[in-house]
């Protein structure tokens, strides 16, 4: 962290220091704020099939909602249906970006078979198409939960051409079990999301696969960890010293299982996979962000309306879509709540919302960073705007918002993608179809 002016030019950062000679350029005041890498949202889900219906927010009112909220590049997932290419998937999914996302895009695939053309193909994601992980499910049976022969296959493939595996780490075939055996006895409030998906389940799925990544050598990547046990085995793994890392969301940090029993169904907004824990869970995990035991901070925004979409579940809580609106709130959420509350330094936060994703997914130094030759991707954050969230001022395309009525300092005044003014004074200023592709390098292990 260092007091400078920074030029941006033709879109990249052309040099920093101390009093640049600013002349033929704008000059933006960045006195009384931070002037942070654009963060890095590895997580989200922009229009996407789910749950029998598709997500509230696409590429145009995502991206939109992301850049106001201090985040310049996402990585989306790219699903890859059974039986058809990967090369398919990508190309679909690019197409609902084109045209539309105002900030930079990068893809993540999913894997839903181990067909030796799918494991072959991951090469070529690889080697050409500029994708570097590729996520498997260990829940969601009979839609895109795989087995863990395909899992094992996919992390030798991962390690042989230089890729990451991210798993969804959760026992699908006993959540089967147990949400048959509650609806059976009658349960069908949203709370018996969490009741059927306890946490045993996402740690013996979390340690599975952390040993068969062991077995198989390659690095591991866990999303959206949820709770302190899942956590610990990630901990456990990397004091074996095996290249894992660990993936945390806001909704970890700061909601917990008792919004499950909020009155008049508005408990489903907080229905997502793995589910919220209980309270003391949070400082855990926050935790073992401030250590390093986890690695990356993503929202998994997967959004979905309480109207028309979270009510198909009003009578059966397995029928609720998964997911939460998060991509707008990311960075502020760890900003207040791991900051301001004195637990996460300013390095860190950039480490965690911005530079180790870059790393890992093949962005780095391009993106993650202000340095000379990186895209000039920057967030200039008032650290003294005092605000409340909520579903009424937000930007998502979505009538509801996880973190409702929560009073936060600090706020993106303005945002920069690739040296373009895209959100000024708080407003957004850009464009749909601004945001390009972004490929990523092969993946390779860093120590984070
Ligand atoms: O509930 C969630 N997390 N929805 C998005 C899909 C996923 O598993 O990441
Ligand atoms: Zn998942
Ligand atoms: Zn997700």
């Amino acid at each position: 962290m260092t007091h400078a002016d920074v030029l941006m030019d033709g879109g990249v950062i052309a040099a920093l220091g101390a009093k640049l000679d600013a002349a033929g350029h704008d000059v933006v005041d960045a006195s009384g704020a931070y002037v942070f890498p654009g963060s890095i949202d590895p997580h989200t889900h922009l229009d996407m099939p789910f749950g029998g219906t598709v997500t509230a927010d696409d590429f145009a009112t995502g991206t939109v909602a992301a850049a106001l909220g201090g985040t310049t590049t996402i990585v989306d997932f790219a699903l890859h249906t059974r039986g058809d290419s990967l090369a398919n998937a990508l190309a679909t999914w690019k197409k609902k970006a084109a045209g539309k996302a105002a900030i930079d895009y990068g893809f993540h695939l999913t894997i839903a078979d181990g067909r030796d053309e799918t494991l072959n193909e991951m090469q070529t994601m690889i080697e050409r198409e500029g994708v570097n992980s590729f996520k498997v499910f260990m829940a969601y049976k009979h839609v895109l939960q795989v087995d863990d022969e395909t899992i094992f296959r996919a992390m030798q493939a991962a390690k042989k051409f230089g890729g990451l595996i991210q798993v969804h780490a959760e026992n699908g075939d006993v959540i089967e079990v147990t949400t048959k055996d509650a609806l059976a006895a009658g349960h069908t409030a949203p709370k018996w999301h969490a009741l059927t998906r306890p946490v045993e389940l996402e740690g013996e799925a979390t340690n599975r696969a952390i040993r068969m990544a062991e077995v198989s050598g390659a690095p591991l990547y866990v999303v959206h960890v949820s709770s302190a046990m899942a956590a610990d085995m990630i901990s456990d793994g990397r004091k074996r010293g095996l290249p894992i890392y660990g993936e945390t969301c806001p909704q970890y940090l700061v909601c917990s299982e008792d919004d499950y029993d909020r009155p008049d169904f508005a408990g489903a907004n907080y229905v997502m996979s793995p589910p919220l824990r209980p309270k003391w869970n949070q400082s855990v995990l926050l935790g073992k962000l401030k250590n390093s035991e986890l690695h990356t901070f993503g929202s998994d925004h997967c959004s979905f309306n309480n109207c028309g979409q979270k009510e198909l579940g009003k009578d059966d809580f397995s029928k609720i879509p998964n997911g939460a609106p998060t991509i707008e709130d990311r960075f502020t959420i760890l900003w207040h709540y791991g900051v301001n509350a004195g637990v996460i330094g300013i390095n860190q936060l950039v480490a965690l919302s911005s530079t180790n994703a870059a790393k890992l997914f093949g962005l780095f130094p391009r993106k993650g960073t202000i340095a000379v030759g990186s895209d000039a991707d920057i967030v200039i954050w008032d650290p003294s705007v005092e605000r409340t969230i909520s579903a009424k001022s937000h930007h998502m395309n979505v009538d509801n918002n996880i973190f409702e009525g929560m009073k936060v300092k600090g706020k993106a005044r303005h945002v920069f993608s690739r040296g373009r003014k895209i959100v000024d004074d708080g407003t957004f200023t850009g464009e749909a179809g601004a945001g390009a592709f972004v490929k990523a390098n092969p993946f390779y292990p860093v120590n984070l």
